[in-house]
């Protein structure tokens, strides 16, 4: 199988989880229909599923049994969720298309996609900390402060306050370049590699190295997605292209052009396989073609 389709594989679990699993509490907890419904219109419209099979993957390489992550794996897709559809709002990136659909807010109105993200930040909390009792809860809750210091001030949601900061000032450093592009896209990456090391018990080295994977391969990864906003395809993607440049956004094909951002791009890749190479076996494998991929991928 190439590494696109033990990718997809895994999203198909993932999917399953949210679908049948997530899906079904929230119905049962008696979540408006309204909301519910504008929630799982972005949860449930596809997209790569990376985060989760990246701490699916930690997990497994560290020993532990995937199944027993999936709660905590599916809430990094339910957070990265929640970022998409607000990521697009008009007072964003006003962006219209996203995962092959019109974008949440066009369908539902902006107020019912600032809550639909609400929602969904909110319980994918609710929904980690349902790894217990399936795994200690003496690694689920390290794990969970990690995964809110991604998501938060301090991580994603402040590489988004910077990212806002940045858009059509000029003079911006590529080291500030780095530090946003390494909190909004980064954290959350990094995160789901750290906590699928911590869920599975890994040492201090362990966590280390999922920490540098996560590291590079988020680094590697928002620079191939500013790239693709170049020059990619809008119906490959599902988002709109050229949407960086119509807002002024500082990235890195407008700071050092197309050729030095894939340099760039392939140096985080090697740096991300280098990290894991102690260790062999079906997950590290998936790891070090996961990393590749991330820079020759189209969508
Ligand atoms: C897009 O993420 C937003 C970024 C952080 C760059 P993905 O490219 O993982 O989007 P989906 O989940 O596949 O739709
Ligand atoms: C978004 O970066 C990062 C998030 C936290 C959502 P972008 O704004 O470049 O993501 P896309 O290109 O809209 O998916
Ligand atoms: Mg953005
Ligand atoms: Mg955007
Ligand atoms: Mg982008």
């Amino acid at each position: 199988m190439t590494v696109k389709e033990r990718l997809a594989a895994q999203a198909a679990e993932v999917e399953v989880y949210l679908k049948e699993r997530f899906g079904a509490r929230m119905r049962e907890r008696g979540v408006p229909e309204s909301l519910l419904a504008a929630m799982e219109y972005s949860l449930l419209a596809g997209g790569k599923r990376l985060r989760p099979a990246l701490c699916l993957s930690f997990a497994e390489l560290f020993g532990a049994a995937r199944a027993r992550a999936m709660p905590f794996a599916a809430g990094f897709e339910i957070i990265h969720t929640y970022s998409l559809i607000h990521d697009d709002l008009p007072a964003m990136d006003d962006d219209d298309l996203r995962r092959g659909r019109p974008s949440n807010h066009k369908v539902f109105g902006e107020a019912a996609a600032i809550l639909a993200g609400d929602g969904l930040l909110t319980e994918a909390f609710g929904c980690m900390g349902r790894a217990w009792p399936g795994i200690a809860a003496d690694l689920v809750l390290p794990a969970l402060a990690e995964a809110a210091r991604a998501a938060g001030a301090a991580g994603m949601g402040g590489g988004q306050a910077l990212d806002m900061d940045y858009t059509a000032r000029q003079g911006v450093t590529l080291a500030e370049l780095a530090r946003m592009q390494a909190l909004k896209t980064g954290a959350l990456i990094t995160a789901s590699c750290v906590c699928g090391a911590i869920l599975a018990g890994a040492g201090e080295e362990g966590v280390a190295r999922a920490r540098e994977y996560g590291e590079a391969v988020g680094a590697a990864f928002q620079i191939v997605d500013d790239i693709l906003d170049e020059i990619g395809d809008a119906a490959t993607l599902g988002k709109p292209v050229g949407s960086d440049r119509e807002q002024g956004k500082n990235t890195y094909p407008s700071m050092v052009g197309l050729d030095e951002s894939r340099r760039l791009a392939d140096e985080r890749v090697a740096a991300a396989v280098a990290a894991l190479s102690p260790y062999n076996g079906p997950a590290a494998e998936f790891l070090r073609d996961l990393a590749r991929y991330i820079v020759e991928r189209v969508q």
